[in-house]
């Protein structure tokens, strides 16, 4: 029962716990508190290293000797979850301001040394992401995914701020926002013997929702709906991409964010997507200090093996400090080709795709422009039609559009996004040029027939973005569960 005038969270016994963090930032007074979390080590049968989740610096836990009995200490292994009830005392030893001397141990949960994975050593992220499931108990990930937090949540917070809408758009749709081709089918049909028309081809018809449906590319068509009645909109959701890119920096279901504003032009969408970088940048500066300090330091441990023209210029902390300080770089296609045909590693044939107008540059393209030639983030505006989605807005000189990508070091393209063609006769002449079906897409054209405004609007990848902020080489180590070709375990 809850006594008169207390407030509930006080009366729930069990978890009248204090986070380690909170300890931490605060002072040792000999006051009694109760922490629960998992066991990192355990040395010289006195010493707890008390983990969880909330900070990487572990809480001394200090069971004096001759208190508890062996038997139970034995039970004290890396990975087993405790309650501990202690009075919190300034440290003698080094390496820690405060300790827990423990009155009271409680084993929530027992941990088999003999079969749990992970030592207190260091372990390869190859080898981690294969118990994806444990290693949010490890360091690098325990900073990687708390910056991670702080991302998403600076994202709601930088256009709440600003009156965008939070948009949530199908996750299921019956159409191919970017015209690529690259999608997952969703249907409940019977894959051995599926209904067939008299063709012989599949018979959507019978299938769930009546019509031959995918997992979303992108929000974006629906987004631009939301933009021609809300003004300003964002979308925070889940994306899926069948692409067969084994790499770095792609993954099958990824997180983007896509804003959507009416009444702005190419360059108000380069300003807003600029300014959304840099505040993300700041915000995780400022409120996850030691997460990126941790980070830094594993990423220049990292480098320490790699050849010397291998290594980042900058350490993680001073790159973001610089892309705060500085303005990023705007060129134009035409221009960044020029560049590209100027170079030295073009001359000395280094590249291993070539280069002319008209090319999709490939990231050993774009990461020449940003890491050698301009050594800051890149904004590439007006690319060649051919290369673009359908719905981007024609230039005048009738070979480009108004498309911008945002180029960031060591992750390439970060921001994809352009103004939209919003005059009906250019947009659905680019359509059927493209192949795109027009009768499907009637509710899209409809902002175009009611009311049609200039309007823009952009798309950040969440993991990409995060892979720059944390330094983490591979994009599988900045989402909890990746899911690539051939894998989605877990
Ligand atoms: O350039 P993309 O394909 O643009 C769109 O989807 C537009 N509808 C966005 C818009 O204008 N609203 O993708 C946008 C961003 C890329 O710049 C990249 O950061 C990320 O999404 N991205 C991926 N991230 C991880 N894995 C993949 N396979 C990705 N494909 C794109
Ligand atoms: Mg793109």
């Amino acid at each position: 029962m809850r006594p008169k005038g207390l407030p509930i969270y006080l009366c729930a016994m069990f978890n009248q716990r204090t986070k380690i963090k909170t300890l931490l930032d605060g002072e040792a007074n000999n006051q009694e508190v109760t922490v629960m979390g998992w066991v990192r080590t355990f040395r010289n049968n006195q010493f707890i290293a008390l983990n969880d989740g909330s900070t990487n610096t572990n809480l001394q836990v200090v069971a004096e000797l001759g208190s508890f009995d062996d038997e139970f200490l034995k039970r004290v292994t890396t990975s087993a979850a405790l309650k501990v009830r202690g009075i919190l005392v300034p440290s003698l030893g080094k390496g820690q301001k405060m300790e827990l001397k423990a009155t009271a141990i409680e084993i929530l949960g027992d941990s088999d040394p003999e079969k749990y994975p992970l030592q207190p050593k260091k372990h390869s992220l190859e080898f981690l992401r294969e118990i994806a499931h444990l290693r949010f108990r490890t360091n690098t990930f325990g900073s990687v995914f708390r910056v991670r937090h702080a991302l998403a949540y600076a994202i709601h917070k930088f256009y709440n701020e600003r009156g965008f809408l939070y948009i949530h758009t199908p996750i299921i749709t019956g159409s191919d926002a970017e015209g690529a081709g690259e999608m997952f089918r969703v249907s409940t049909l019977p894959f051995d013997n599926p209904p067939r028309n008299e063709d012989g081809s599949i018979n959507y018809k019978e299938d769930f929702f009546g019509r031959n449906t995918n997992l979303t590319v992108s929000g974006q068509l629906e987004g631009e709906l939301a933009a021609t009645a809300f003004g300003e909109i964002y979308t925070f959701g889940p994306t899926f991409r069948a692409e067969n890119s084994n790499t770095s920096r792609h993954l099958a279901e990824f997180w983007m964010i896509e804003p959507e504003m009416a009444f702005y032009d190419i360059e108000d969408n380069m300003n807003l997507a600029e300014s959304f970088i840099k505040y993300l940048i700041a915000y995780v500066m400022e409120h996850n200090r030691e997460d990126l300090e941790f980070l830094a330091q594993r990423q220049a441990d990292e480098e320490k093996q790699l050849p010397q023209d291998k290594r980042s210029d900058m350490g993680l902390i001073e790159k973001l400090e610089f892309v705060l300080k500085n303005d990023f770089e705007r060129i134009t296609y035409t221009e960044a080709i020029d560049i590209l045909l100027q170079s030295p590693a073009y001359k000395k044939k280094k590249f291993q795709y070539d280069v002319s107008w008209g090319i999709d540059m490939q990231s050993e393209h774009e990461r020449y422009l940003v890491e050698k030639h301009f050594k800051k983030p890149v904004i590439v505006r007006n690319y060649p039609k051919h290369i673009k989605a359908f719905y981007m807005r024609q230039n005048d000189d009738g070979k480009t559009v108004a498309a911008m990508d945002i180029l960031a070091p060591g992750i390439g393209e970060i921001v994809g996004g352009s103004q939209r063609e919003e005059r009906m006769d250019k947009l659905v002449e680019r359509m059927k040029e493209m192949h795109i079906p027009t009768d499907e897409l009637w509710w899209y054209l409809d902002t175009r027939r009611f009311g049609t405004v200039p309007h823009s609007g952009f798309g950040l990848g969440f993991e990409r973005m995060v892979q720059f902020v944390t330094g983490m080489g591979n994009i599988r180590d900045v989402i909890p569960f990746p899911r690539t070709p051939k894998t989605a375990e877990f």
